[in-house]
């Protein structure tokens, strides 16, 4: 695993824009902005950018950013009983469908951790509320569904799971 680049490169790009055209996502394409124009300017106000490779090959990535520069959960953020202040926004974070079950998620996700400022109480992500696979995926690694807190987001209705970081 390798710290992003400034620039992704367009083999990342490829990568998210094809995250976002498969299950469980099925964008088509030009139904949501492409990826050139979001994901670098999310890096950019991240605190954590990972890339993982094989070889030079990306195959998979996380974002995270403090809740508040990502700035479009606002109206949400009293119903999510978290303090805005110190609480960590998992933006992103996908594998290439080729290679899952590898861990390479759990590597990823143990690193972003790592690398959260030390103040951070509370990751918080958003994910479809039919994503089975990665709700599991996060309850494994401790975190918890927020209930009664949804959204529609890009089309899709999402849910938010929670993970306390520190105590
Ligand atoms: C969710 C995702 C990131 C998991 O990536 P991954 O590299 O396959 O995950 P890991 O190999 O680290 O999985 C770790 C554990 O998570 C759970 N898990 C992962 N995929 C799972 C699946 N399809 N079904 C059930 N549990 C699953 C398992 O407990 C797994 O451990 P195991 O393989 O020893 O049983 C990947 O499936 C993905 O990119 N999906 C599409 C994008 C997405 O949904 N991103 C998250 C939305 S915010």
């Amino acid at each position: 695993m390798q710290l992003l680049p400034d620039a992704p490169e367009s083999a990342l790009l490829d990568l998210v824009e094809r995250i976002q055209q498969e299950p469980p996502y099925s964008y088509k394409p030009g139904e949501i902005r492409p990826a050139a124009d979001w994901f670098p300017p999310l890096v950019e106000k991240s605190h954590v950018a990972l890339v993982a490779t094989a070889g030079s090959r990306p195959v998979g990535y996380c974002v995270s950013l403090p809740v508040v520069t990502y700035g479009k959960l606002n109206d949400l953020l009293s119903q999510l009983a978290i303090e805005p202040e110190t609480t960590e926004y998992l933006a992103e974070l996908a594998v290439d469908s080729s290679v899952r079950r590898q861990g390479i998620a759990s590597a990823v996700l143990d690193r972003m951790r790592e690398l959260l400022p030390p103040t951070t109480t509370t990751v918080l992500l958003r994910t479809l509320t039919e994503n089975t696979t990665a709700i599991a995926f996060y309850q494994r690694h401790g975190y918890q569904v927020v209930d009664g807190v949804q959204q529609v987001w890009n089309g899709r209705q999402r849910l938010f799971l929670t993970r306390r970081n520190r105590s």
